[in-house]
């Protein structure tokens, strides 16, 4: 999928712009502060309801508007779709194709985007949260029943820990049995998504950089899966959990890691090698849902040069003009090497955006 157009009103200091993206690559440049990472912003919120900045009550909105607005139309198998979404933040008003959306989710279901921004190094060095949010997210796009699992784990959760707050063990079991079957089913359909993607990433890294090696992902399930099945592992938990006040083993604590000889055990990766190994994550994760669902994801890359060397920013750049996916890069300067390259360029100045 590519977007054909984009509209952004009152999201920080991007007033009102408008722009007709290329099908392929744009390369948005701008002094700091112009608001480059701002229309990144713009289209993350379509697909995922809120900024990879925090929430849009937390400053998205430009000052003096009640409300942002963001429009996107674009183009699926030789379809134009559209979907706009209004958030004051507090509320939020949302069409698709014309039509009212009551779920945010049903947005993020129609427009698929992977985004990587500064903090994205965090999928290699930072909580078990933002790993699991990562196979969540592709679990979500190419596993159709991957969300009504989830949320019947996420609701007996919810349970078994406010039961485990008020030491309530009497209703425990009913709770543990719906935690368990959706659970294994969770575990099951991400244990085979890793393997899955393991297949791509080490040529997606060897692609971005030769020196990373073979890279290998181990995932672990959140309890002693070989040795237990969930049900058990909920039920010898039951004293430990007690004393927590909430529940110490389950897909909820699901973690998965990468290995790379480049920094063996106790090591820490370097910045550069933490951005590189997310964005072979990251790319290899966009290239399963294009294999699978037989489009590509909408990929947001911003400020593309920061922590690589400018050997690294060549073979990203490589990599992603060799992708057919559509591209969405911010940097203070346009990259070198695009001189014989077909892109869009847009210059931002003070939120105001032009063709470069
Ligand atoms: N997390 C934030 N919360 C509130 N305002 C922000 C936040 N990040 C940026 N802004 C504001 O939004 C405006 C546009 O910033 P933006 O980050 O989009 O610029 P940029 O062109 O990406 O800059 P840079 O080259 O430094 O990455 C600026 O006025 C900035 O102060
Ligand atoms: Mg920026």
């Amino acid at each position: 999928m590519h977007l054909t157009r984009l509209r952004v009103r009152d999201l920080r200091c991007v007033i009102d712009a408008e722009i007709e993206p290329h099908a392929r690559l744009n390369v948005i440049t701008g002094l700091n502060g112009a608001g480059k990472s701002s229309l990144l912003e713009a289209i993350h919120l379509i697909a995922y309801g809120r900024s990879f900045r925090g929430r849009v009550r937390d400053g998205l909105i430009g000052s003096g508007s009640s409300a942002v607005e963001v429009f996107v139309e674009w183009a699926e198998r030789n379809r134009l779709r559209r979907a706009g979404l209004r958030h004051t933040g507090a509320r939020w008003e949302a069409r698709l194709d014309g039509e009212p959306v009551d779920l945010l989710g049903t947005l993020s279901a129609a427009v698929a985007v992977l985004t990587f921004e500064p903090g994205s190094h965090a999928l290699i060095d930072g909580s078990s949260e933002v790993r699991r949010r990562y196979l969540d997210w592709g679990l979500f796009h190419v596993e159709p029943s991957f969300l009504s699992h989830w949320r019947r784990y996420a609701r007996g959760l919810k349970q078994r820990n406010a039961l485990l707050k008020q030491g309530a063990a009497n209703q425990l079991p009913a709770w543990e049995m719906e935690m368990a079957e959706a659970g294994e089913r969770i575990t099951e359909a991400r244990r085979r998504y890793v393997g899955e993607l393991s297949l791509g990433l080490s040529a997606m890294a060897s692609a971005l950089s030769p020196d990373l090696g073979p890279l290998a992902l181990e995932f672990a399930s959140g309890w002693k899966e070989q040795d237990l099945a969930l049900a058990d592992a909920l039920l010898l938990a039951r004293d430990r959990d007690f004393a927590a006040g909430f529940t110490t083993v389950g897909p909820h604590r699901a973690n998965w890691r990468l290995h790379s000889s480049l920094w063996p055990a106790g090591e820490a990766p370097s910045r550069g090698q933490a951005k590189l190994c997310a964005l072979a994550c990251l790319l290899a994760q966009g290239e399963h849902f294009r294999k699978t669902r037989g489009e590509a994801p909408i990929f947001l890359l911003d400020d593309f040069a920061a922590e690589l060397d400018r050997r690294h920013q060549q073979r990203l750049l490589e990599v992603l003009r060799g992708e057919v996916w559509q591209v969405f890069m911010t940097g203070t300067e346009s990259p070198q090497g695009l001189e014989d390259a077909d892109f869009a360029g847009f210059h931002v100045e003070r939120g105001h955006v032009r063709t470069a």
